[in-house]
């Protein structure tokens, strides 16, 4: 049975999906904004030649959802949005094209606001942004991944005083899988605090200028990496690492890490819940990099101290997960989601009682 846009768009609630097209251009984008209830639709702006349409609309729309929750979670006053662009990113993407985009983006009045991704740059940003001012960008001494991997810093030790009673990385051994703008920064602060730490990436020779810059960094092949026997296992590369194959493969204690929609799927998630390792969520863990993208549009001005005070706030709010968890024995992955979804309908109540006569 095929399903309809607008069956999907009602299963999960979504506001609007947008398509916009400039033939000339070759331009093809697609905005989805799932919810506002929080604030205007922030996400990121990909771009990756999608084989169909159909795909690039399954991505927009699962993206735009998750970025609510992460935004609800967050403690931030943005909703959930994304922006898709089918077009390949190194020979189709120009001034012309981003332009165009951000005219686009500039139609829906704030509604939606974009960010980097798959595919975009800061670079790219300051394009959109010569067309709309709905577009995020930080001081240019400042770099997301930074506040992101700061946030998973955060969120590592919640686990580990979790688990173990006690913040202390000396010592405690450490997987991670990735080593591009947060793994490496991941990495280089366990090393720091004595962690012992194992690392991979498929691009090889990443790898090996990052062992070289960092002494007593251990190495695995990335097939092998989630096998091994350790503390914390810390996807920083791909989605869906935690999949029926993995799962029953895994040998750590807890999984925390950067990378966006780490379970393959919530089955597999319940699966996970079942082994007894504490897995935390991962649009929890990451959400570092739109904390410091909400702080960009405080009325007073990007401030760093303030930006990684709220971003360290993270691992309270993991600590408030894994005890609705265990309350209502239920996985953590759906405790995130609960109380996502408790912020929202409070902020709603909230907004309705404002408005009623
Ligand atoms: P990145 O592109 O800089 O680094 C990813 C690294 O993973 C690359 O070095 C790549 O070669 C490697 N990689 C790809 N496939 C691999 C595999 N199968 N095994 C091992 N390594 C592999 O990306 P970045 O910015 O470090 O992000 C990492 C993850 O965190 C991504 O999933 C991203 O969506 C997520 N994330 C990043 C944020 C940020 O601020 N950069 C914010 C929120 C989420």
């Amino acid at each position: 049975m095929n399903t309809t846009i607008f069956e999907v768009l009602q299963t999960y609630d979504y506001e609007q999906l947008v398509f916009c097209q400039e033939k000339e251009l070759g331009l093809q984008a697609i905005i989805a904004i799932h919810d506002t209830t929080l604030g205007p639709a922030a996400g990121g702006v990909r771009v990756l030649p999608y084989a169909s349409e159909q795909e690039a609309i399954d991505d927009v729309l699962r993206l735009a959802r998750g970025m609510t929750y992460k935004g609800a979670l967050a403690g931030v006053n943005l909703g959930g949005g994304k922006c898709v662009v089918r077009a390949d990113p190194l020979s189709m993407k120009s001034e012309a094209l981003l332009r165009a985009l951000g005219r686009f983006i500039q139609r829906l009045g704030g509604l939606y606001i974009a960010g980097e991704d798959v595919g975009t740059n800061a670079h790219d940003m300051e394009m959109i942004g010569l067309e709309t001012p709905h577009v995020f960008s930080l001081p240019v001494e400042e770099e997301v991944a930074h506040f992101t991997a700061f946030g998973v810093m955060q969120a590592i030790r919640a686990c580990l005083q979790s688990v173990y009673g006690s913040t202390e990385l000396h010592g405690r051994t450490f997987t991670v899988q990735g080593t591009g703008a947060v793994g490496s920064q991941v990495i280089k602060h366990l090393l720091e605090n004595g962690a012992v730490v194992t690392a991979t990436d498929t691009d090889r020779d990443k790898l090996d200028r990052l062992v070289a810059a960092s002494p007593g960094l251990l190495t695995s092949t990335p097939e092998d990496i989630h096998m091994l026997p350790v503390d914390i296992y810390c996807p920083c590369a791909l989605g869906a690492v935690l999949n029926e194959r993995t799962l029953p493969e895994l040998h750590c204690q807890i999984v925390c890490g950067a990378a966006n929609n780490q379970l393959a799927d919530e089955h597999c998630g319940d699966l996970l819940a079942q082994t007894g390792i504490v897995y935390a969520p991962d649009y929890l863990v990451n959400a570092g990099g739109m904390i410091a993208y909400a702080e960009s549009r405080h009325p007073q001005g990007f401030r760093r101290q303030r930006a990684l005070a709220h971003v360290s706030r993270i691992a309270d709010t993991l600590e408030r997960v894994f005890a609705i968890a265990r309350e209502q024995a239920i996985p953590t992955y759906r405790a995130a989601d609960w109380l996502a979804e408790q912020r929202i309908a409070s902020v709603r109540q909230a907004k309705t009682l404002a408005t009623a006569p």
